[in-house]
């Protein structure tokens, strides 16, 4: 199994708070039991689901166990004994002082009968309101400290704007230490993602191309062809800036901008990413476009509005698309834009980063070639189709001069078995104490910084484009537009 680096794991007993939630199903217990069959756990996997859910046993979570791990993988209708012999459930009633406490009493009955040292992981698979809370009751019952490590994983989204980040990173200071704390933001478990840094400090050639002296634009793009259906009620309060730019597409700038690390731990890794976004001005309201999707087709299917979609109010304005531009204002980036941009119901998903580097200072080609500089691009698929490419100039044989964009191009997929579920990655490196591929307090607030003047845009701000668009028609005249065919395919 891969992750950043080579990890000793120790016996411990995970917990999940918010252990009925879609993304224990989707996700985590998918993901745990991988990681468990394919051998990259060799302690005892030992899971402690909490929720509210009264009246709930271990053989109900032991069934909903199941249930999830059949339809994430069909393969897996025979997870032998492990789901009872491993999995225990424990109801929060109302989150009381009283019910915390009888949660740390049954972990101390699950760690003796499984002879286990202390060691804990708290995960919390939960919506954002009930963070505090949970926190505070984690705390309260002592659950903060064990007889061995303690750690605290927290899901995205990080606070709504920067004063409930400052708020909910204070409080968690308040019962955990820093290095207790795993923020996820999923986008760092993907492979090509770490394989940014590998790219950059693996292969010197690139270092000295990273520079405002050669590349004239960065853009990072998140498209996805899937709209909010099913999700609403989340997606209506959140709008595609706060759901993706602020934690995704933003960990994808820092990784792509950041210097090189004296070391590669997940201080000197961390300390390098929060210093891009320390020097990233604030948006300027006027370099950002906003979209929202209304009915159009995606691969010749009809698919509603966002506003037609259930739950989404009929005259919501949260945003489904944003562009924005944005500068590094460092040494290295000076002048050099930084476009994000993601949208919902665009017409294909991919995530990609291209570099455009600037063209000759000198075109030496005229009066014999008519045409003009072709930039050369550096691009990353981050997904799918994981890989990147080079285009660059060549000339067309024969006469007339002619030149012809040609690519260099490299795919995972031609070289590696299928990569890892980001979960998997991420989950390994919680139970490993490896903080590097997680989001470290100042890098939330900091980005949050960042995006304040852009938040909560007015209604008439936000154009409406037909789902199967690449967005609105003004970011195409505010961005350089990459042409999508030519950088997938
Ligand atoms: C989530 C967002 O964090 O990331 C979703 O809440 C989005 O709206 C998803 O669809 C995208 O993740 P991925 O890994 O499918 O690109």
């Amino acid at each position: 199994m891969t992750s950043v680096r080579n990890h000793h794991l120790e016996p411990h007993l995970f917990v999940v708070l918010g252990a009925t939630s879609d993304l224990m199903r989707r996700k985590l217990l998918p993901a745990l039991y991988r990681l468990r069959i394919e051998g990259a756990i060799h302690t005892p996997l030992i899971i402690l689901g909490v929720s509210r859910k009264a009246g709930f046993t271990d053989a109900d979570f032991q069934d909903l166990a199941r249930e999830a791990l059949v339809a994430a993988d069909p393969a897996h209708s025979e997870t032998g004994p492990w789901c009872d012999e491993c999995l225990y459930f424990q109801s929060l009633g109302a989150g009381s002082p009283e019910d915390f406490q009888a949660l740390a009493a049954r972990i101390q009955t699950l760690e003796q009968k499984h002879s286990l040292p202390g060691n804990r992981v708290f995960y919390l698979a939960l919506p954002p309101a009930k963070f505090m809370a949970t926190i505070a009751g984690l705390g309260q019952a002592g659950l903060n400290q064990g007889p061995g490590w303690t750690r605290l994983v927290v899901e995205k989204p990080f606070g709504n704007d920067l004063a409930s980040a400052q708020a909910l990173n204070a409080q968690t200071h308040d019962v955990f230490d820093e290095s207790q704390v795993y923020r996820i933001d999923h986008y760092l478990g993907k492979e090509t993602v770490q394989n940014l840094l590998v790219f950059r400090f693996a292969n010197a050639i690139f270092e000295p191309l990273w520079h405002r002296n050669l590349v004239k634009s960065v853009q990072i793009t998140v498209a996805e062809s899937l709209g909010a259906a099913g999700r609403a009620g989340y997606y209506d309060q959140t709008g595609a800036l706060r759901d993706m730019v602020q934690n995704h597409l933003t960990q994808l700038l820092t990784l792509t901008a950041m210097e090189v690390p004296v070391g590669f731990d997940a201080e000197s890794i961390r300390a390098e990413k929060a210093k891009v976004l320390r020097a990233i001005a604030p948006v300027k309201p006027e370099h950002v476009t906003y979209g929202q999707y209304v009915r159009g087709a995606i691969d010749g299917q009809a698919v509603p509005g966002y506003q037609e979609e259930p739950g989404v109010a009929p005259d919501s304005h949260t945003e489904t698309f944003v562009a924005l531009k944005l500068f590094v204002e460092n040494w290295r980036w000076e002048g050099v834009p930084f476009y994000l941009v993601t949208g919902k119901r665009l017409p294909r998903r991919f995530t990609q980063i291209a570099v455009t580097f600037r063209c000759p200072p000198v075109w030496v080609f005229e009066p014999h070639y008519a045409g003009t500089c072709s930039p050369n691009v550096l691009v990353f698929t981050v997904q799918p189709d994981e890989g990147f490419d080079l285009k660059f100039e060549v000339k067309a044989p024969g006469e007339p001069l002619e030149f012809k964009t040609q690519r260099l191009r490299y795919r995972y997929a031609e070289e590696f078995a299928p990569l890892p579920e980001a979960y998997e990655t991420l989950l390994l490196d919680i139970m490993a104490g490896d903080q590097t591929l997680f989001v470290r307090a100042d890098e939330v607030e900091w980005a949050w910084r960042i995006y304040a003047p852009a938040l909560d845009p007015p209604p008439a701000a936000v154009l409406p484009y037909p789902a199967g668009a690449w967005g609105p028609a003004r970011a195409e005249s505010c961005m350089e537009w990459p042409d999508p065919a030519l950088l997938y395919r």
